[in-house]
């Protein structure tokens, strides 16, 4: 099969990586990829505001299956075009993929289908943004409508920083995607990501996982796409795994009554809090970078499970899983979220990845012609390790951290540390 994986990112990569381990796999693309992606397969350059231009070449280069990464596409119709013109392509369809492109949205379908969350209220104008704060108390939490990168989401822990959210979500930091804001109850407890497979009738849960979207040590500083990441999680035990799970096939269902029909990877962030695990946002899409440490761990070849879900017979596969450990650090542009430069030659890429069990997967990097990568984006690299423990895991991903480089390199040093607590070993 030739496969084509829209996106650029460390979750990319790692698609690629694991496309890469298929029998079934010819010939790999990505548009517009990065430099590990150029390293797997070929980048492709398609003009991506209009997902016609996708359609156009992959019927001219014989694409038969088009994985899309990245939300924004999605949101605007990748997978539907696709099909359309008979492309099998991995995926939701707008439709579905609003979950993700609405904050509204989803909190509305959470609260008609009785999927826990936390409380809410959404609003169109600062005044009533405002009133509806007089009523709270501190901590709260203010989110932009619409998609912001993982950015548009505050976590105010009085109401004066709440109130100023609220002023730049309007005066239009976010554009358009914060022309509506949705304001929360604070949940407290720990993080944990789940990601399931589902046709839109069977949904397969992956192995959880545990980001850290804060910028600096300690989840301090601001809010980023993800600054490391590691699974399994401790704290997640059978029967919270089953609650979570529940919640999951209880959104597809939701789904199915709202009549939209759900193929791809749905993505479930979570709280688990003193009363259950309850839902933070979803994604209609692979997390990043979750997925750097979850598709290392999954035996099962990916093309099978892409297809089934296509095709909606994801009920005739059972999913295998490594019980291997893995914890995945990211190397980042020094400023970012914020303001970061680009262009700064990385060394040490191919000694880290000599190490047993370490991967490097590529973000924001570009391949110069004489094999130099050099820095292109906020999140660089993802540098990830599988070992058969956690402990061993974040070991070796340090190990390779340590032998890599890059003018103003910043990443956390805390990566999996709260594993290693729940498991009494740190
Ligand atoms: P979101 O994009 O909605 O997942 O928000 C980004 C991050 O903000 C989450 O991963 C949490 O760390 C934090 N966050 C969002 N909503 C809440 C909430 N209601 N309570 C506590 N933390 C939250
Ligand atoms: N890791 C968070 C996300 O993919 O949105």
């Amino acid at each position: 099969m030739r496969v084509l994986v829209i996106g650029g990112g460390g979750r990319e990569h790692a698609i690629i990586d694991a496309l890469s381990r298929s029998s079934k796999v010819t010939a790999l693309f990505c548009a517009p990829g990065n430099g590990g992606t150029a390293l797997q397969g070929t980048n492709v350059n398609i003009e991506l505001f209009d997902p016609v231009y996708i359609v156009e070449w992959a019927e001219a280069n014989a694409i038969d299956l088009v994985v899309v990464g990245p939300e924004d596409p999605l949101v605007v119709g990748a997978v539907d075009i696709c099909l359309a013109s008979g492309i099998p392509a991995f995926g939701p369809k707008a439709a579905g993929a609003h979950i993700e492109g609405s904050k509204s949205f989803a909190k509305d379908l959470m609260a008609k289908y009785d999927i826990p969350t936390a409380k809410y209220g959404v609003f169109d104008t600062s005044e009533e943004a405002m009133e509806y704060l007089d009523t709270l108390i501190a901590p709260v939490v203010v989110k932009a409508d619409g998609l912001a990168a993982g950015k548009g989401v505050v976590v105010a822990t009085d109401l004066i920083k709440a109130r100023a959210a609220v002023t730049e979500c309007f005066d239009g930091r976010y554009g358009d995607a914060g022309q509506r804001v949705v304001i929360e109850e604070f949940l407290d407890g720990p993080e944990c990501s789940l990601l399931v497979f589902t046709d839109g009738k069977t949904v397969l849960p992956m192995v959880p996982a545990q980001d850290h979207k804060r910028a600096y040590d300690n989840d301090e500083g601001p809010n980023t796409g993800g600054m490391g990441v590691y699974s399994p999680v401790p704290v997640v035990d059978e029967a919270t795994l089953a609650q979570m799970t529940a919640i999951m096939e209880q959104t597809v269902a939701a789904f199915v009554s709202e009549g939209i029909d759900y193929r791809g990877v749905l993505y479930g962030g979570f709280i688990l809090t003193d009363d259950g695990p309850k839902v933070l946002e979803y994604n209609a899409r692979f997390g990043d970078p979750e997925t750097q440490v979850v598709l290392p761990r999954l035996k099962t070849d990916i093309v099978d499970v892409f297809m089934a879900s296509i095709e909606q017979c994801l009920d005739e596969l059972t999913l295998e899983w490594s019980d291997d450990a893995a914890v995945s650090v990211v190397l980042a542009s020094g400023g970012y979220p914020d303001v970061y430069e680009k262009g700064k030659a990385i060394k040490g890429i191919d000694a880290a990845e000599r190490i047993e069990g370490v991967r490097v997967y590529h973000a924001g990097t570009v391949l110069a012609k004489d094999g130099t990568v050099f820095t292109n984006g906020g999140r660089v690299l993802n540098v990830t390790a599988v070992a058969p423990t956690l402990a061993e895991a974040r070991s070796r991903a340090y190990e390779a951290v340590d032998l890599i480089s890059f003018q103003d390199m910043q990443y956390r040093t805390d990566i999996g540390l709260k594993a290693l607590r729940a498991l009494g070993e740190a």
